[in-house]
């Protein structure tokens, strides 16, 4: 059961990792190129975002063919080089699956626009309410109403992003079985591990209609046939195999449905993504606002989530960054004094957590948002839709662009800042993305800040193999109302983890009760001096520190 829970994954965005044929977008042969620094970083899987044939209108989200390879990313032989040489390396490679919706583009989709009734019911399609509304109230998760014209049809197809990302119907058998041919077509090209993008949302209710709230969520998401379907997914595809590590990204999603879906004996996933408290400096629960992140609640979250998941028997995604997320240092600390600090912090506190930990392009080297002037800059279609809403909203055009400094998914899409040559040594061609200025400090070749920062993470990677109590241990909370420290302790088999994290550019102190203290504990790694425990612990700026205590 516990085969999966002393690795580490890393995400890789290919588009952003390394460029080999001078488009200035990154490709296979390029994340080939760098194997050798992920195994030197010791990662045990390397997750990629999709590089299937897409129109690109969501950065592959949108995926035309399942079973392709995007000529911009590469070719057959390219993938064939890619997973044999990473293998070599002992290292696995994890997939994105996109099966919530397909691109308009994809052969499916225009087949049903052609009049094809077969592929018509691939799709949710629907006639206008009889006032002439459209189908449902639901709104798009990227702005705007959920639903447009099928064609030159009466009819709408739901699209719970994209107007280019049509939701696939997930009650048509037929949809189900080609969508596990998919997922069998890459385990059987000796794929380790499955990342299911929004799979939470596949089963909308059978009668569609309007949300009470305008929004439309609970009619589509973690409805109790997602568990079917997801349990026929596992028994149809990866189920088969001993050692397929599957992670199911949660839109939404609560601690009893994320228990549901990553406890082993229930047969759904290995694990889940959720991301609650990565909304923690949403304003009224709102992403498009600023707003100091809520130190109290992020615990809260934090806490909740370890509680829920150690007694229901789930498994947890450890995460601060992704492809969709502004980069976590910028927005929980302090990277003009402290980065060094606020990097490693970050990182033990969720390393050494109990689940498993991910680790996005570029945060083991402290890089940071891209704080870009001009809109035009931005690529991201989310960002661009927000844009258009907050000015019709009446929000000025500098209020827009200081919110999309913070927020937007492009933050984290910059190009890998590899050293402090011409376009951080990503591409010799103009990148797709622009490259953040501060790539001449903060690189792979940096030996100051970005060198600590790397050795750090290898060290907390080790240290992951080699402790059975990071792997397997409990979770306990300390003062969970502390204002400026998150301290928890992990158990096992007689053996106690305490780990002190500090968020908070000022010293602070946290009292460590007695029945710590009377235990034999040895410093194992922090980012300040190395250090006895004591009664009132003190911890400098974004310091960390961990203690094993027998
Ligand atoms: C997930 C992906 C995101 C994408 C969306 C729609 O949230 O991570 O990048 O835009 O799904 O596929």
């Amino acid at each position: 059961m516990s085969t999966f829970h002393d690795k580490v994954i890393y995400q890789a965005y290919p588009k952003s990792f390394k460029d080999t044929s001078s488009n200035g977008i990154g490709d296979l042969n390029g994340i080939k190129e760098k194997l050798p620094y992920l195994a030197d970083l010791g990662i045990d899987m390397l997750w990629l975002n999709p590089f299937y044939k897409s129109p690109q209108n969501d950065n592959g989200y949108d995926v035309a063919d399942y079973t392709s390879i995007d000529p911009i990313f590469g070719t057959w032989d390219d993938f064939d080089g890619l997973i044999s040489e990473a293998n070599s390396y002992g290292i696995d490679l994890m997939l994105d699956m996109v099966l919530n919706h397909t691109s308009t583009e994809h052969e499916w989709f225009q087949k049903a626009l052609a009049g094809d009734k077969k592929y018509q019911d691939y799709y949710i399609l629907r006639e206008l309410q009889e006032d002439g509304s459209l189908p449902t109230n639901w709104e798009s998760k990227f702005g705007g109403k959920a639903w447009s014209k099928f064609g030159d049809t009466d009819k709408y197809y739901l699209h719970l992003y994209d107007v280019t990302q049509a939701d696939l119907n997930w009650r048509n058998p037929e949809v189900r079985e080609e969508l596990y041919k998919v997922v069998n077509f890459w385990l059987e090209k000796g794929v380790k591990g499955l990342r299911f993008d929004v799979i939470n949302v596949i089963g909308k209710d059978e009668i569609l209609e309007d949300a009470e709230d305008g929004v439309g969520k609970s009619h589509y998401t973690d409805t109790p046939i997602v568990h079917d379907y997801i349990q026929e997914l596992n028994k149809e595809t990866f189920g088969r195999y001993e050692d397929i590590v599957t992670v199911g990204e949660m839109s939404s999603t609560t601690v009893e449905n994320g228990v549901k879906y990553s406890n082993p004996e229930r047969n759904e996933l290995s694990m889940i993504f959720s991301f609650h408290h990565l909304k923690v400096d949403y304003k009224d629960g709102e992403k498009w606002s600023i707003m100091p992140f809520d130190f109290i609640e992020l615990k809260k979250i934090l806490h909740e989530w370890q509680e829920g998941m150690v007694e229901g028997g789930g498994w947890n995604a450890l995460f601060w960054n992704n492809h969709d997320q502004p980069r976590a240092n910028s927005r929980f600390g302090d990277v003009e004094n402290y980065p060094v600090e606020t990097s490693t912090m970050l990182a033990q506190t969720i390393h050494l957590l109990r689940g498993t930990p991910y680790i996005y392009q570029g945060e083991e080297i402290g890089m940071t948002n891209p704080n870009y002037e001009d809109l035009d800059e931005y690529v991201d279609i989310e960002t661009h839709n927000a844009y258009k809403k907050m000015r019709e909203d009446g929000i000025s055009h500098d209020e827009a662009m200081a919110i999309i400094k913070e927020k937007s998914r492009d933050n984290s899409r910059t190009p890998m800042q590899w050293d402090d040559s011409k376009n951080a040594g990503f591409s010799d061609a103009e990148p797709w993305l622009k490259v953040a200025d501060n790539y001449k400090n903060i690189n792979t070749e940096n030996t100051d800040v970005s060198q600590a920062i790397r050795d750090y993470y290898k060290t907390l990677i080790r240290l992951r193999k080699d402790i059975p109590i990071i792997q397997e241990g409990s979770y306990d909370v300390l003062e969970l109302e502390h204002p400026s420290i998150f301290a928890y302790v992990r158990e096992y088999e007689g053996e106690k983890l305490l780990v002190l994290n500090h968020f908070y550019g000022e010293d602070d102190t946290i009292t460590i009760p007695d029945e710590l203290l009377n235990m034999d504990a040895s410093y194992l790694i922090g980012n300040g001096s190395e250090r006895k425990l004591e009664k009132e612990f003190k911890l400098g700026p974004y310091e960390t520190a961990a203690f094993l205590l027998k």
